[in-house]
């Protein structure tokens, strides 16, 4: 079943390159101002984790939310590739072999497999860094406050009390199964808090209000619940070809998920009212806000 529009997979298609063009723009060998020297070999694995692949659909988040309030500068394209950096910064230490282990990412292998263990914990390093310059350059034409609001919000979503904690709750949960709550928080953590932070930036970059920042935050908060579900729920039914990354290790590895815990139909099922709940809280801004609702299913029907 496709439920999903032409209209929505042509928008992610068509955003997705223009944020690969920006990241390939990015990770050059020219220093900036500041900068000594890049060193080709680490830039070839930061370019290796974050260039040829990827949905880039938190990019995708940030756009259309800055979209849904009339935005539609150059400084979203940014703040949307330092995203997608921090990102795949994420996801070169996910799959190293001190967490999970991986070789295989987005259909090619994975950056310490390419390269090795100690240039993929650099390009990681240099990929979370480069994220905050990114939005703090001035060359992200916003005025300086939405700039230091935009760096904080990232720093408390991606760091200790966010991304990074829930990385660490969730590798806990690999020896101590968690209960329901537990789990809610380390996905709620691990992913969730990069999601809504996509949603939330685009508000901040528009300069919306107090009460609109609040609704996109919570969308975001829905989505992002419903990604990692669906993130478990795909690492049980799909196969390594279509992921283009392994299937199956989650249980392999004995990680505590809601599909293993509830199985399939109960996750589906859960999916589906997340979603309802994402696509009220966008009622408010009617029709503006059509296609984030077709992003809020596209996270629970995705095939990958
Ligand atoms: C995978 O994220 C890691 C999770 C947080 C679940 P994505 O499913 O967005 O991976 P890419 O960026 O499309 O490869
Ligand atoms: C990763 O969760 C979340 C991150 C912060 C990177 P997973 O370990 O389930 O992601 P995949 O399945 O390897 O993409
Ligand atoms: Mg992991
Ligand atoms: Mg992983
Ligand atoms: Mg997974």
């Amino acid at each position: 079943m496709n439920l999903l529009s032409q209209t929505f997979a042509d928008r992610l298609a068509a955003r997705a390159s223009a944020v690969e063009a920006m990241l390939n723009a990015i990770l050059t060998e020219t220093p900036l101002e500041g900068e000594t020297a890049r060193p080709a070999h680490l830039l070839s694995a930061m370019r290796h984790g974050v260039l040829n692949g990827g949905k880039r659909f938190r990019p995708f988040l940030v756009l259309e939310s800055a979209a849904l309030f009339g935005f539609d500068g150059n400084a979203a394209m940014r703040v949307a590739a330092a995203l997608e950096c921090l990102h795949c910064y994420s996801l070169v230490h996910d799959d190293l072999p001190a967490m999970d282990d991986d070789d295989l990412r987005r259909g090619r292998p994975t950056v310490h497999v390419a390269y090795d263990d100690a240039t993929a914990i650099l390009a990681g390093d240099a990929l979370l860094t480069l994220a905050f310059d990114l939005i703090a350059d001035p060359q992200t034409d916003l005025p300086a406050d939405r700039r230091a609001d935009l760096v904080l919000l990232l720093a408390r979503a991606a760091g200790i009390g966010g991304m990074v904690g829930g990385q660490v709750l969730d590798i806990a949960a690999e020896t101590k199964t968690p209960d329901e709550a537990g789990i809610i928080t380390l996905q709620a953590m691990k992913t969730g808090a990069l999601l809504r932070f996509a949603c939330e930036a685009g508000a901040v970059i528009a300069g919306a209000g107090t009460d609109d920042r609040t609704r996109l935050r919570q969308y975001g908060e829905k989505i992002g619940l419903a990604f990692q579900l669906a993130d478990d729920l795909l690492d049980l039914t799909a196969d390594t070809a279509t992921l283009g990354k392994a299937a199956g290790k989650d249980a392999g590895r004995g990680k505590g998920t809601l599909p293993a815990l509830h199985g399939e139909a109960w996750t589906r099922k859960r999916l589906g009212e997340l979603v309802s709940e994402a696509e009220s809280l966008l009622e408010p801004f009617g029709e503006r806000a059509a296609i984030l609702k077709e992003a809020a299913r596209f996270v629970a029907n995705r095939d990958k």
